[in-house]
This record gives C-alpha cells, sequence and structure tokens, in this order.
C-alpha cells in the first residue's frame, strides 16, 4: 500500500490554519456572489429602465403617409421613425379634406353633449361616469339609409372625447381617432361630424380618445340606419346594449328583466350589442329566431334556430328576426361559458302585463351558433377565389413587458406594440386580403377595422359554406387564424386594432393607410391625443 506523503504532510498543517484558510476562502465567496448579484441588479435595473423608457408613447407621432419616403415596405417599417411630427406633414392630401357633402335631401341631425350622470346600478363608490346626454347608453340615434347625419358634440366633462362611428363607412374625417382624425374635443369646447348612412344596419358609437377608459365609463350609445326600402317588415324593432358594470350585466340599463309587447305572429327585430372586452353568450326561448345580420350586414337565406346560444364578440352586432308564437312569451336570457342561463337581465316579449319566464327553463342546443356554415351560398363580389393585389398577415401575440411606462402584459401585433406596430399600406382600388394568426397565448382577439367592412373568406383554412358574412370586428379565438378581404374604397388613415380595448390599451393597435395622407393632428404627450 503506498502513502501518499504530501497528503500526510498537509493533514498535519495546524488545523487552526486550515480553519482561517477556510474562513478567508468563504468570505471571498460571498463577496463574489454579493457583487454578483449586485451587478445583476444594476444590468436588471438598467435594462428594466431602458426597456420602460423606450415603451414611452413619444411627444408627438404623426400618423400621416406624406412623408417623402418610399412606401414599398412600409408593412415593415416602423411608422414612429417615419413621420415624426413636423417632417413632411403639410404634404400630401389633410384628413380634414376627406369629408362629407355639405348638404343633402335629408339631414338628420343631433346634438350628443358628453356629461357625467349618476347611474343608479352604478356602486362603484357612488361616483359619476361619463355619458352622451346623461345617459349609458347614450341615446339610440336611428337614421334614414342615404341621409346626411350630422351630429354636435358638446363637452362638458373635464376630460377630452371624441366620438368614433364604429362600423360605419365614414369620411375619414369624421372618424373620430384623437390623435389621427381630430383632436381630442377640449372641456367646453364642440366639434361637428357629418357622414352619410350608406349602409343600412346596425351600429354603435363610442369615445375614441383613451377609448379603453370612456367607453368603459359609459360614453357609448347605439346607431341604427334604417333601409331607404326594407327588403323585410319588422313590427318591432328593439335594441340592446350590453354592458357590465361593477361585474353586473346590463341590458342597456336594466339589470333585471324588461319587457316589449308583442301581439302573436308579429314580427320581431333584436339588435344586440356586445360593448364589453370580452364575449357574451345569449340565447333565444319560445319560438325559433333567425340571425337576420351580423354587423348591421344581412345574412343570405338565414335559417330558424332554436335554442342555440349566440357568442357576441366586443363590439360585434347580432340582428335576431322572430315572429311571435300563438301564445307564450318569448325571452332572450344571457348564458355562462358552461351553458348555464343566467336568469337576469333578460328580455320579456310577448302579451299581458305578467310576462314571466317559461319555467322550468329548456336545455340549450350545446353547439354556440356559427356563422361559417349558417344560411346559404349566393354570389359575392369578393371570394377567396378573387384575385388580391396585396396580401397582409397580422399575428397576434402576447409577451410580457412595457407598455407606455406600464409594466405588465403587452399585446402585440406581429411582435410589436403600438405606436411601433408596422402600418399596413392600401392604395384605392385595391382588393386587399388580411390573414389573422392568432399564437394563442393573449386570449380571443376580436380584430376591428375603421372606415371599412370585410368579407370572411376563410376560417383556419376552410372556405365558409353559408351565406357570404361582412363584418367589421372578426373574433379570433386561440389557435384560429381568419382570412379577409375588403376593397380598398376609402381613402384616409385608419387604425385597426383589438376591441378588447384592455389588449388596445397594451399596444395591440395598428394603422392601416392610403398613401400620400398628411395629418394635421398627433398622438402622444404634447397633444394629449392617445386613442386607445
Ligand atoms: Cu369601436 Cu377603433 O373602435
Ligand atoms: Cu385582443
Amino acid at each position: 500500500m503506498k502513502i501518499d506523503r504530501n497528503a500526510l504532510e498537509d493533514e498535519n498543517t495546524s488545523t487552526l490554519e486550515q480553519a482561517s484558510t477556510k474562513r478567508l476562502r468563504s468570505k471571498k465567496r460571498r463577496t463574489r456572489v454579493l457583487l454578483g448579484l449586485l451587478c445583476f441588479l444594476v444590468v436588471a435595473g438598467v435594462t428594466f429602465g431602458v426597456a420602460m423608457q423606450n415603451s414611452r408613447y413619444p411627444d408627438a407621432i404623426n400618423m400621416g403617409t406624406s412623408c417623402n419616403m418610399d412606401m414599398s415596405n412600409m408593412h415593415d417599417m416602423d411608422m414612429s421613425m417615419m413621420c415624426q411630427a413636423g417632417h413632411g406633414v403639410a404634404a400630401g392630401i389633410p384628413v380634414t379634406s376627406l369629408r362629407a357633402p355639405q348638404t343633402a335631401a335629408h339631414i338628420d341631425e343631433f346634438t350628443l353633449t358628453a356629461q357625467s350622470a349618476h347611474l343608479p346600478f352604478v356602486i362603484q363608490g357612488q361616483s359619476d361616469v361619463q355619458t352622451y346626454n346623461g345617459t349609458a347608453p347614450g341615446p339610440t340615434l336611428r337614421v334614414r339609409q342615404g341621409d346626411l347625419v350630422v351630429v354636435h358634440l358638446i363637452n362638458h366633462l373635464t376630460v377630452g372625447v371624441t366620438i368614433h362611428w364604429h362600423g360605419v363607412a365614414v369620411p375619414n374625417s369624421a372618424d373620430g381617432v384623437a390623435g389621427v382624425t381630430q383632436d381630442a374635443v377640449k372641456p367646453g369646447q364642440s366639434h361637428i361630424y357629418r357622414f352619410v348612412a350608406k349602409d343600412p344596419g346596425t351600429y354603435w358609437y363610442h369615445s375614441h380618445q383613451e377609448s379603453f377608459e370612456q367607453r368603459g365609463s359609459g360614453l357609448y350609445g347605439m346607431l341604427i340606419i334604417e333601409p331607404a326600402r326594407p327588403v323585410v317588415h319588422d313590427d318591432i324593432d328593439a335594441n340592446f346594449a350590453l354592458y357590465t358594470w361593477n361585474s353586473t350585466l346590463v341590458f342597456n340599463t336594466s339589470t333585471g328583466a324588461q319587457t316589449i309587447n308583442a301581439r302573436p305572429s308579429q314580427w320581431v327585430r333584436l339588435r344586440l350589442l356586445n360593448t364589453d372586452n370580452t364575449p357574451h353568450r345569449l340565447v333565444l326561448l319560445g319560438t325559433s329566431f333567425l340571425v337576420a345580420a351580423l354587423d348591421g350586414h344581412d345574412l343570405n337565406g338565414p335559417t330558424p334556430l332554436t335554442r342555440v346560444p349566440i357568442s357576441i364578440d366586443a363590439a360585434q352586432r347580432y340582428d335576431l328576426r322572430f315572429q311571435m308564437p300563438l301564445s307564450g312569451t318569448v325571452v332572450l336570457l344571457p348564458v355562462d361559458d358552461n351553458g348555464q342561463y343566467q336568469t337576469t337581465p333578460s328580455v320579456l316579449i310577448g302579451q299581458g302585463s305578467n310576462l314571466h319566464l317559461p319555467l322550468p327553463l329548456p336545455s340549450i342546443s350545446q353547439s354556440v351558433f356559427d356563422f361559417t356554415t349558417y344560411g346559404h351560398p349566393t354570389t359575392n363580389s369578393i371570394s377567396p377565389r378573387s384575385h388580391f393585389d396585396v396580401t397582409y398577415t397580422i399575428q397576434l401575440g402576447f409577451t410580457i413587458g412595457f407598455s407606455n411606462m406600464r409594466p405588465g402584459p403587452v399585446f402585440t401585433l406581429d411582435g410589436k406594440a403600438f405606436p411601433n406596430t408596422p402600418t399596413l399600406l392600401v392604395r384605392t382600388g385595391q382588393l386587399v386580403k388580411l390573414l389573422f394568426v392568432n399564437d394563442a397565448i393573449g386570449g380571443i382577439h376580436p380584430m376591428h377595422l375603421h372606415g371599412h367592412t370585410f368579407t370572411v373568406l376563410t376560417k383556419n383554412g376552410h372556405s365558409l359554406t353559408g351565406s357570404p358574412v361582412r363584418l367589421d370586428t372578426i373574433s379570433v379565438a386561440p389557435h384560429e387564424t381568419y382570412e379577409v378581404a375588403f376593397y380598398a374604397d376609402n381613402p384616409g388613415l385608419w387604425m385597426i386594432h383589438c376591441h378588447n380595448l384592455f389588449h388596445a390599451n397594451h399596444g395591440m393597435d395598428m394603422m392601416l393607410a392610403y398613401p400620400n395622407i398628411s395629418t394635421p393632428y398627433s398622438i402622444g404627450y404634447a397633444s394629449g391625443n392617445f386613442p386607445d
């Protein structure tokens, strides 16, 4: 057996010496760890600070496309870098010149006053809410197709406001987007919106200054464009805006049951709007019904549905039609995600004073209404076989980071957050295809395009088998893809954004723009214009 002399000698070293070396070593190690930690914290802190600072909105971002630049690959470019205020702003067609005629045979004129009001069902520290004309929803504006609509907005609030006409192909100057088509209307000031009510249907309006806050605090209402020559006759035409106040769902202003008087065999149209950020499911009981229109656009050959729940995503509208049965009450009720009824709020339709729920409530169909297979096909100017002049893919994503200095969720389009998202450039006359791809982490994205209505081409690669479907807001669920297409027929600077306005407020906005358009307005701290 060999003995290692060195080892022996080492063992003989005094234990005291050994202990002190050990102590020294561990002290050094501790210092190194502490230094490392400090370095890490400094680097992390600086990175955090820089990332936070970088996410801050610039003082002024001009969304015009009139800058003297090559537009061919604008999709890949950083718009905020391209058109800083003061560069090329004066050139090009100003958005303010893209407007409706001054007069027309018929003019529908309204005044909407933004004012605070106390609503009975708002507890929230009993604080007042922001409204148009003292109610939320604001007044329902009913106009005739073809009329010139003139709306005077007067602001009696202490914050700037606008009105955006959701789903209506208004001329760009009337789009109501703070910092793009106008300045937010300051307290005490007023603004006039003018547009021709071209396409009949169910639409709505809401503020597009800090829209997440302001729509959420009551600045919204419904706009109904009645057809000049109705193809069907409705005896009763009622509209309901769904909104959740302090986690209580309301239909217009009611948290309970409200009634509509209708006689047997009368035709009833219910126009339903979801003003919330997330989908609502509803079911109609007591008769079969038709889904007559989506986002205000009629469906072809709608077929009767019985107890089929419909899911209305943020900002979407459903027109339901049905003929009153010879007896009994027709009921509209919310359904939760598990297919369970909620019994309030409700709409009871029938005759007499004691309308009531048909108890026990029948079981609901398990499958939710699917617009991709509903109604009958018919020729449509846009189909999956059309020739598209330009196609853009829009990746709907999510990350954790900073959005305008706030740490937390960031909702992205093509990996970027507004105002650093790419701009989609389209030219007048082009047939434009958009492909929405949801990467599945950020939830459901109800994607809305301003100023245009698109035809849905495919869902997850499959063409629609029923009626053509035209929408202004498409709900893209996790893992889903949708192709939609539209004619670029309304020059201007238009937003595309998620209508879960929390997502929009945290990055999920981009611009769809025509070339050579300028705007005298800017988004950012200098103007105080923040569209979402
Ligand atoms: Cu209803 Cu840009 O929104
Ligand atoms: Cu979203």
